[in-house]
């Protein structure tokens, strides 16, 4: 089988700050690529494992995150479980993840497992979703992707991780992963209700033109009713506002990523990349 984009593309969902959505975005944005007929592995790497029981209650008894990563005998092939969601694969995370980093820390070459693990796999996409720490997990889902998506709420102390964030980023990509790039910034719950969430909205708008998402999810109880429920937004409540401005963000987030392949495959044709 071939990949639709002739290779595996890896995209990171991180944020160094809890509750912003990221697990609610991995999800959502998965299913969106699913539902484009892409074949979509979920690779859960936090241990609280709420996107892991977001798709099932089902996944236990198999390989989970730590097996894969701790034994070089078992492969991303034989540890993805095929979920209930169509085209949806799934790496489930273990209940801690603690043993993991402290081995993934003292390996030679301890960032580059994960990496390692996806090369030669025959999905389309596949999204990590992370835990808010910066740990040697996250780096090596910075070090194993092609893209990051940097999901925010609009609440105030939401932007309190994202400096952070970008640094990590900027670090992994000028001294691990030259290929990494930002897909962008979205907003993932927003109250447009309030003042202040507006202001937060603009003001990262201002700071970071051009990578901020054009679409916004707003706060929908929806969305968590979903995650609840073991589904997506778009099963769970495809007529849903909710559901329209997800199906909108994968849009936005598959043309930005088809733009920056075409002007790879531009370089490596040797053309000039008209910007
Ligand atoms: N647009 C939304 N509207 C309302 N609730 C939402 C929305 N998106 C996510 N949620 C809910 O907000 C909570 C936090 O979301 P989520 O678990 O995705 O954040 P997270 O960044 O993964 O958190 P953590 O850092 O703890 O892993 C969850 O209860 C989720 O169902
Ligand atoms: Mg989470």
């Amino acid at each position: 089988m071939n990949h639709q984009f002739g290779r595996l593309i890896t995209i990171t969902i991180c944020q160094r700050k809890g509750g912003v959505g990221k697990s609610t975005a991995t999800l959502n944005l998965s299913c969106v690529f699913a539902g484009m007929g892409y074949r979509i592995l979920i690779v859960d790497l936090d241990d609280q494992a709420n996107t892991s029981s977001s798709i099932s209650n089902h996944l236990r008894g198999t390989h989970t995150i730590e097996d894969l990563l701790l034994n070089d005998s078992i492969s991303l092939q034989e540890a993805a479980i095929r979920t209930d969601w169509d085209n949806v694969w799934m790496i489930p995370a273990s209940r801690n993840l603690s043993g993991v980093i402290k081995h993934l820390d003292s390996e030679v070459g301890g960032h580059l497992v994960l990496k390692e693990k996806l090369a030669g796999t025959e999905f389309d996409f596949c999204f990590i979703d992370n835990s808010p720490s910066l740990n040697m997990l996250t780096i090596n889902s910075l070090t194993a992707a092609d893209y990051a998506f940097l999901p925010l709420s609009s609440k105030y102390f939401s932007l309190h991780g994202l400096g952070q964030t970008l640094e990590a980023f900027g670090k992994v990509q000028k001294r691990i992963n030259p290929a990494l790039l930002l897909a962008g910034i979205g907003f993932v719950i927003h109250d447009r209700r309030t003042a202040l969430s507006n202001e937060v909205i603009e003001k990262v708008r201002d700071k970071y033109p051009g990578i901020l998402f054009e679409t916004i999810i707003g706060l929908n109880i929806k969305i968590e009713e979903a995650s609840v429920k073991k589904q997506s937004i778009l099963t769970y409540a495809p007529e849903d506002r909710g559901a329209e401005q997800y199906r909108q963000l994968g849009t936005e987030l598959l043309s930005r990523i088809r733009a920056c392949e075409d002007r790879k495959a531009e370089v490596s044709y040797g053309k000039e990349v008209v910007r």
